[in-house]
């Protein structure tokens, strides 16, 4: 029986990050379709739980991606709710990489110190990684910040935050250096999640900072968003500071992507979103 993932993805193109991890993770096919939403979900996910008998169900499994976090998450809602007893699929929800990079970096940042009762501000965090990263820092007991360079799009994002998690965010306005090193002003942690290539802080911003205890940055693609820090950085020292670099952790995001993937083939009723994928990312890191 061959295991088959259906790739569901809310922009035009399915992902191709997705779909090599899909393969890497030990899909025996990866399945993709764009432009997928839930008015148009539902013939496809009939296809997926009525072809095979009950013990064979947990070789078909559903990845949901693509760019927008909101469309991700209410596509995961209708996939559900498509579902009925002894007719379902495993699903996992990943939209831009948001659970397993902001659960790789989390997982870090609280691996190396505990991040409860510290403040901390997650920069340009409006994205999808950038959400997801800021909920799981508060569910550990930090007070988190979303900046933005709109203060409508850090509202937005932290009402989106805590519609799904009930955390309480703070949003900030912070459209260029100066006032993002006013927000980071009190912090002990800053992760930044802005788009990729965009510097969000100049060394000068933090590596005299008083408190900052830890920072962390996702941003991969020349030139990184925290100036002064490496993309290798794995937990290493620079003045003083914890430093978690895209890649130091993105070696863990890509082994935790490739395991869920595995484990949803191990059973037909499981649903990868954040608090699952953010507990084995503890685990693995
Ligand atoms: N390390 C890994 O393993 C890994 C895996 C996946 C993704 N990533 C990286 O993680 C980061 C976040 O991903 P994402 O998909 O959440 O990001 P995204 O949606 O592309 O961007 C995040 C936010 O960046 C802000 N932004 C965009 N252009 C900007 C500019 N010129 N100046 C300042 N802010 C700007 C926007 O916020 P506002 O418009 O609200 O200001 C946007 O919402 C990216 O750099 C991505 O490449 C890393």
């Amino acid at each position: 029986m061959k295991k088959l993932l259906f790739q569901f993805d809310t922009d035009a193109n399915p992902s191709v990050f997705d779909t090599v991890v899909g393969y890497d993770g030990g899909a025996d096919h990866v399945i993709g379709y764009g432009n997928i939403n839930p008015d148009n979900v539902g013939a496809l996910v009939d296809g997926a739980i009525f072809t095979r008998a009950p013990k064979e169900k947990k070789n078909t499994a559903i990845f949901i991606g693509g760019s927008n976090m909101d469309a991700g998450q209410q596509l995961l809602l209708a996939v559900q709710q498509h579902f009925f007893p002894g007719f379902q699929v495993s699903v996992m929800l990943d939209s831009n990489g948001s659970n397993t990079t902001a659960a790789a970096a989390v997982a870090k940042l609280a691996g190396s110190r505990s991040l409860a009762g510290k403040k901390a501000v997650v920069l340009a965090g409006t994205g999808p990684v950038g959400q997801r990263a800021a909920a799981m820092m508060a569910l550990e007991g930090a007070q988190v910040s979303i900046t933005s360079r709109h203060l409508f799009n850090a509202e937005k994002a932290c009402f989106a935050m805590k519609q799904r998690f009930n955390v309480e965010l703070t949003p900030v306005e912070a459209n260029d250096f100066e006032s993002r090193a006013a927000a980071i002003k009190d912090a002990h942690i800053v992760l930044s999640t802005g788009a990729a290539g965009v510097e969000l802080l100049k060394p000068e911003h933090w590596q005299q900072h008083p408190y900052l205890e830890m920072l962390a940055d996702a941003n991969a693609t020349p030139p990184v968003g925290i100036g002064g820090t490496d993309v290798m950085d794995k937990g290493q020292l620079r003045n003083g500071k914890i430093i978690w670099g895209a890649i130091g952790f993105g070696t863990l995001k890509l082994a935790l992507h490739r395991a869920c993937i595995a484990k949803l083939f191990e059973s037909n009723k499981q649903i990868f979103d954040a608090e699952i994928i953010f507990e084995l990312a503890k685990q693995m890191a």
